[in-house]
């Protein structure tokens, strides 16, 4: 059995609500966490599961007409299904009406009994029924939870917390990391202490004797009061030992989980060396809002029992719908269902008619995950839209991610015979990283030393970044800077070096053989390409289980679980991918989502709303550098979010003209661009080589729809040398256009380029095929090869060159 262990929970689910987006969030979080862990060799152990007692519950099952326990088991179930079907990895589940907990929870409230640690008493105060919990104020305050309160008087168990008030400011406060207890992020830390604390400014004023933590800071003594444990008002909880006309607290009751889970309480020997194994928890991922019940209360009932207290609390934020937290209550929920069929039938599935329901599902779970962990800096609230789930997408994972994977590991099977190549002969220019600590080869490229720079950097921070659960922050291009970028920006960093070693490095000239190193040098490029292809696979394996999996298998390297489990994922030194590894059967991993798919989850989500056909709102979401903080519209067509661009070259002899399709029939070879039947590029070849063409009035030229786009797919259309067919995405639309570049572009070289397309040309029919569009580029040299204009920045697809 390894050393270490760790030991990783999620809350605990309420019953009285099915499962929505905002449930997801944590969960996947903690699955990501999880099989980090397992891959660096740790005896991991992740729980999860359902909180199903209180008042909520017991008031939910009697409109729903059920009892409250029939009520719990299917909507448990409901959270348990969900959690398999997005290939969840927990390792147990826990329900709080189970048994095994009920017994437990008895066993540690007489626990606290036997020690004086509770006492009876009675109570008159405020209660939330939302939140469980009795507040300050008077009659009709309004609650934690939004609702008004009620007058509740009970006679009640109380625990002394009040013993607690120091203990715990010292506990979160110590300098020990094998006695603290951490608290993430820093904001949430700051709102315990000063709970802890009490009004020390108010107090200070009332000229009240202060007194000092360990820390040296001032805290009221007294702020904390005992908090009453038990209820009498409802009958839907675990009953108090010996008194069973009290229940138990339900915060009580639901935080007793993590360690009846794990088998605090059971005469079972193999329970309690379960439990003597994994307590105290390492890591508890929490909502903002429940963090003072996870931070207070709970150690404080640990520190009460004599129990080790958990090593840290991590909160994460809320996600937003319409500016507000996703709650049952508001409406403005999004069911993980919904995402989960619409991706996995609509993308997934329309790619692979013959896949089964289960990998559609882990299909659209890795959207999902990696949305959420991508978009929204843990900690942070996020405001969460269709609209940029798909964009985001389309952009990091289908553009950028499968696209890279694609068209490397097509090179390697069509250039080295689906072999990985051997790597024999390295350029002058190649770099080798060299790890000070043990002289090891860590990484290297050959002609791609930026990229080795990028490769170690990201390698280097990325444990840095998983140990602060920084799973996303704006990534700063600098390389210099990276080591401050989030885990999933990063990756995605170095998938944009790797497309750009590729491209300046040309692989498919080199596959011409021009020269007589050009095969060896071939051999180098698709070599480094690949392995670092295998580095970044590795690195996002956590947060795309499945998708990496299949680039794993695809690589030729097999089960990517079992390498998780022999630890070779944490293994990225240099040699790992090993030459002459076949490759498996290459398949597209992220086929592209059409826009439409925000209105079909729209309306899965409301199937009796009447149907829109607007186009989707704009959303707050903009491009893959920015969080989702930013104000900008994310949607190309909104006139802010495109950046000016000059169209005319102006230099003589090299003209900007569509490149749309050949079409020897009317223009004869050797033309290779052919102008539309109309419209304002006719004979665009011809302008090409007259410096006095006739002035336009920009009224004219305004009337041309210049929008950036990116080549997605480009293939051979059969019997046509000198066309190729296209699908490029223009960011608000995918479509087709068949180009007669075929000669001067290989397919290779052109899948992933940006291009100016004339967006507004009618569609003619050409081969039997729609075109809809052209391609711009420059006519160069005596033989007009069209050099397709592009960016040297980044721009978003769909902008508007005017
Ligand atoms: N049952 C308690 C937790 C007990 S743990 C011992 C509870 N349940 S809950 O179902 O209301 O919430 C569970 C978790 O889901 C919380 O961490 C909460 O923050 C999270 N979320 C519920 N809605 C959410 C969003 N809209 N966004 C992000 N997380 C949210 O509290």
């Amino acid at each position: 059995m390894p050393e270490q262990k760790f030991y990783l929970t999620t809350p605990i689910y309420y019953v009285n609500a099915r499962p929505h987006i905002g449930h997801a969030y944590s969960t996947i979080a903690a699955d990501v966490i999880a099989r980090r862990h397992r891959l660096l060799g740790d005896d991991t152990f992740f729980l999860t599961g359902t909180d199903e007692h209180g008042q909520k519950v017991e008031r939910s099952a009697a409109t729903a007409g059920i009892p409250p326990q029939q009520f719990a088991d299917e909507v448990s179930k409901s959270f348990k299904d969900l959690w398999d079907r997005m290939g969840i990895t927990y390792d147990d589940y826990i329900r709080t009406t189970e048994p095994r907990h009920t017994e437990a929870v008895q066993k540690l409230f007489q626990h606290l009994l036997d020690r004086d640690k509770i006492y009876l008493s009675t109570y008159t105060g405020q209660y939330s029924i939302g939140e469980e919990m009795f507040v300050d104020g008077p009659p009709g305050t309004i609650g934690p939870d939004g609702k008004p309160t009620e007058t509740v008087t009970e006679e009640n168990y109380f625990f002394r917390l009040s013993e607690y008030q120091l203990p715990l400011i010292d506990l979160i406060e110590s300098d020990d990391p094998e006695k603290r207890l951490l608290i993430q992020p820093e904001s949430s830390r700051n709102e315990v202490l000063s709970f802890l604390r009490g009004n020390v400014a108010e107090a200070t004023e009332r000229g009240e004797i202060l007194e000092v933590s360990a820390s040296g800071k001032a805290y009221v003594p007294g702020a904390l009061k005992d908090l009453s444990i038990s209820r009498t008002s409802f009958k839907w909880g675990i009953p108090v030992p010996g008194n069973e006309k009290h229940v138990i607290y339900v915060w009580l009751d639901a935080l007793a989980n993590y360690m009846t889970a794990i088998g605090y309480g059971s005469d079972d020997p193999v329970q309690q060396e379960k439990f003597a194994r994994y307590w105290p928890a390492d890591l508890h991922l929490v909502g903002k809002e429940i963090t003072r019940f996870h931070c207070v209360y709970w150690p404080a009932f640990l520190l009460a029992a004599e129990i080790p207290t958990p090593k840290s609390v991590v909160a994460n934020g809320w996600l937003l719908f319409d500016d507000s937290k996703m709650s049952k209550s508001k409406g403005n929920v999004v069911r993980t269902e919904t995402i989960l069929d619409a991706f996995g039938t609509e993308v997934y599935a329309k790619q692979f008619p013959e896949s089964t329901k289960k990998e559609q599902d882990l299909f659209g779970a890795d959207v999902l995950r990696y949305f959420l962990l991508r978009e929204i800096p843990f900690g942070h609230d996020g405001s969460f839209s269709f609209d940029a789930m798909i964009t985001r997408y389309n952009a990091d994972l289908a553009n950028g991610y499968g696209n890279l994977v694609s068209r490397t590991l097509a090179m390697i099977e069509r250039y080295c015979d689906g072999t990985i190549p051997s790597h024999s002969k390295w350029s002058s220019e190649q770099i080798v990283l060299i790890d000070p600590n043990d002289g090891s080869h860590k990484f290297f490229l050959v002609k791609g030393p930026q990229l080795a720079q990028a490769s170690l950097a990201v390698q280097n921070f990325y444990e840095d970044a998983f140990k602060k659960y920084r799973f996303a922050l704006p990534l700063d291009a600098e390389l210099a800077k990276a080591s401050k970028a989030g885990i999933t920006d990063s990756a995605m960093f170095l998938v944009g070096q790797v497309d750009s070693f590729i491209t300046s490095n040309a692989p498919w000239k080199l596959a011409k053989g021009a020269t007589s190193g050009s095969a060896t040098e071939l051999n180098n490029v698709l070599y480094s390409a690949a392995a670092s292809i295998s580095v970044i696979t590795a690195l996002l394996y956590p947060i795309l289980p499945y998708a990496t999996a299949n680039v794993w298998a695809q690589l030729g390297l097999g089960d990517i679980e079992v390498a998780a489990k022999n630890g070779e994922l944490k293994n990225l030194e240099w040699g790992g991918l090993k030459p002459g590894t076949k490759l498996g059967t290459l398949a597209p991993i992220f086929p592209r989502a059409d826009k439409g798919l925000a209105q079909i989850m729209v309306d899965i989500e409301n199937p009796n709303a009447p149907q829109k056909s607007e186009a989707p709102k704009p959303s707050r979401f903009i491009d893959e550098q920015t969080t989702h903080t930013s104000p900008v519209p994310v949607d190309p067509t909104h006139p802010g979010a495109a950046p000016r661009t000059l169209v005319s070259t102006g230099v003589p002899g090299l003209s900007v003209a569509g490149s749309h399709a050949i079409s020897t029939e009317r223009t004869g070879t050797p033309s290779h661009l052919e102008a539309p039947a109309s419209g304002p590029f006719a004979n665009s070849a011809a302008l090409s080589t007259i410096p006095d063409t006739p002035q336009i009035a920009v009224d004219d030229f305004v009337k041309i729809d210049l929008r950036v786009a990116q080549i997605v797919v480009a293939e051979r259309i059969p019997k046509a040398d000198k066309l190729l067919r296209l699908e490029v995405d223009l960011g608000y639309e995918r479509r087709q256009i068949l180009s007669g570049i075929a000669e001067w572009y290989t397919p290779e070289e052109l899948v992933g380029r940006k291009i100016v397309v004339i967006a507004n040309l009618a569609p003619r029919k050409m081969r039997g095929l729609e075109s809809h569009g052209m391609l711009l580029a420059a006519s160069h040299g005596e033989d007009g090869k069209p050099v397709l204009a592009t960016f040297g920045e980044e721009i978003a697809l769909g902008s508007r060159l005017r």
